[in-house]
């Protein structure tokens, strides 16, 4: 062996990959095979790799079909995954390099080198499920993170709501002793004005006018008196079995010439027919009627009114200090009323504040701020559920759920349509006279 000769033959038993020559075909056999090639297929002996048929370190022969013609046809192969066997019969992943040669004697032949890349798949297989798990728990992350949010923003609401409620008694309580006190001093102050009216000399003047006005401003004060004792004194309910669209639309009706008056067209949404509620029908107009008005009033200008109704199947709405959530028990049914303006809608930070007893943004004479903070009372009574916010679209969005009476019981037809009635209401006692003429 030339110096040469012997450099080769070390560095090429001291390759950490397995270096081979073999020729191909079905046939085909190994020619050289280094040390570390030896060691790859568990072979006793280099002898013993010689020996045996290159085919027979193939899991699936097929393989070794798939690889002569590639190389046959290219001259080389690079990085050819197969799956191979070693003599003993363990499994091992083999990446080949490859190029094909031809000797003297027009033979051909193929030197190659083998990498076992079981370990490397392995951890790569091992990488590739990990990912997709880590993917899954940073989905799951992902969806716990909302639902927390939503919890946070549950437990917000909940707090306003006690807030508002413990604020809301308080005024409520302290109101109703003022209006308890004032109720008859403005009673005599009313008969003494119907007293001087009736007395009046027919030369009295302008006495007419001023009489007619105090009598005004008295019917103004009783009215935001009855509104306030409506607060404290509402927990008396007359509960029927009621129709809601009935109840709408006779609501709708008592508002007509406020909505033609603000150029305001009304637009009913009513489902065809609904399951009873248990309700104070009176008090619900009222709910309506306080709603109606606010939207029209926010709609002076002209705009869309639009009322709808109908049936949904919920989880039970328990109400708890104002905040409505979702209690134990089956599913149930519930009919929806939603009264939609598309009016400015209201400013963000108003928004909690509307339902407080006395908070309004309209001029003195025009609005009390009682009329939301009724609405709410008479909703909590009934152990309905409310939600006030802004449109998507812009505008108020009110939607009121109630229990339906029974899931079987049977259904109600839509009510005939509204007769059209109402004569001018002055503005000063318009919500007044609304509710007086029920
Ligand atoms: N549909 C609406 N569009 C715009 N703002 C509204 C609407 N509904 C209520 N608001 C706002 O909420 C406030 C409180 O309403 P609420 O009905 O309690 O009182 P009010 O209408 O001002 O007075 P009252 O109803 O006693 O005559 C209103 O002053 C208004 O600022
Ligand atoms: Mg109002």
């Amino acid at each position: 062996m030339t110096e040469v000769e012997k450099r080769y033959a070390e560095l090429m038993d001291h390759l950490p990959v397995g270096v081979y020559r073999n020729t191909p075909g079905d046939e085909g056999r190994f020619l050289e095979a280094n040390p570390e090639l030896v060691a790859m297929f568990e072979a006793e002996s280099r002898e013993q790799l010689l020996g045996c048929r290159v085919n027979d370190l193939y899991v699936d022969p097929g393989q070794r079909k798939v690889f002569c013609e590639k190389i046959l046809r290219h001259g080389f192969v690079r990085e050819h995954e197969l799956e191979l066997k070693t003599l003993k019969g363990r499994r091992l992943l083999a990446e080949v390099n490859a190029t094909l040669k031809r000797d003297k004697g027009g033979e051909l032949y193929i030197d190659g080198v083998i990498a076992d890349v079981t370990e490397r798949k392995r951890a790569e297989a091992d990488l590739r499920r990990a990912c997709a798990e880590l993917a899954r728990s940073q989905k799951a992350l992902k969806s716990t993170m909302r639902q927390l949010l939503a919890s946070r923003d549950q437990l917000e609401q909940a707090q306003l709501g006690l807030i508002q409620a413990a604020r809301f008694e308080s005024v409520a309580t302290l109101a109703a002793g003022v209006a308890h006190e004032v109720k008859n001093p403005l009673q005599i102050i009313l008969m003494g004005v119907d007293y001087l009216d009736a007395n009046l000399p027919p030369e009295s003047g302008d006495l007419a006018g001023v009489v007619g006005d105090i009598r005004e401003a008295a019917r103004r004060a009783n009215a935001i008196i009855r509104e306030i004792l409506e607060l404290s004194v509402a927990a008396r309910l007359d509960r029927r079995e009621a129709d809601m669209n009935a109840v709408v639309e006779r609501s709708l009706t008592l508002v007509h010439y406020e909505a033609q008056a603000a150029r305001v067209q009304v637009v009913r949404d009513l489902a065809p027919s609904l399951p009873p509620v248990l309700i104070d029908t009176v008090k619900i107009e009222q709910v309506l009627i306080n709603l109606f008005l606010n939207s029209l009033q926010a709609m002076a200008q002209g705009g869309r009114l639009t009322v709808s109704t109908r049936v949904e199947r919920a989880r039970d709405a328990v109400r708890s200090n104002g905040a409505s959530t979702v209690g134990e028990g089956g599913e149930h049914q519930f009919v929806a009323v939603e009264v939609r303006d598309n009016g400015p809608g209201i400013p963000r930070e108003l928004l909690p504040k509307v339902f407080d007893p006395f908070f309004s943004t309209k001029p003195v004479g025009v609005g009390t701020g009682l009329g939301l903070a009724v609405v709410r009372k008479i909703i909590d009574l009934h152990e309905a559920t409310i939600d006030l916010a802004n449109g998507a679209e812009g505008g108020v969005r009110v939607a009121m759920r109630f229990r339906a009476r029974s899931p079987t019981t049977s259904v109600m037809p839509v009510p005939d349509a509204p007769k059209r009635q109402r004569t001018a209401i002055r503005p000063a006692s318009r919500k007044a006279a609304i509710l007086e003429a029920r």
